[in-house]
C-alpha cells in the first residue's frame, strides 16, 4: 500500500440523511451525517439503540 492509499480514506460519507416513514409521517433518522474511514482504521459506530447506527453501515 503507498504513502499516498494510506493517506487517503477508504469510503467517505457525506451530509447523509434518511427518513422512514413512521405511522402517519416521517421520521428523521440521520441528518448531515459525514464519516470518513481511513485504511487499517478500526471503527466503532457507538450510540443509544434506535439513534441510526446500523442505518447508517448498510
Ligand atoms: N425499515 C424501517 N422502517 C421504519 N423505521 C425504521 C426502519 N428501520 C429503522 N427504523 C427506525 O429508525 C431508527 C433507527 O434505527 P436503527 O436500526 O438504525 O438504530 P440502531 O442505532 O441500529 O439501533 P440498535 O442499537 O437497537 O441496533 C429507529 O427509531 C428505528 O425504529
Ligand atoms: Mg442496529
Amino acid at each position: 500500500m503507498s504513502d499516498a492509499d494510506l493517506r487517503s480514506p477508504l469510503m467517505c460519507v457525506r451530509n447523509v440523511r434518511k427518513s422512514y416513514r413512521s405511522g402517519g409521517g416521517m421520521l428523521e433518522v440521520l441528518r448531515g451525517v459525514d464519516l470518513d474511514l481511513e485504511p487499517g482504521a478500526f471503527v466503532a459506530v457507538i450510540g443509544q439503540s434506535g439513534c441510526g447506527k446500523s442505518t447508517l453501515l448498510p
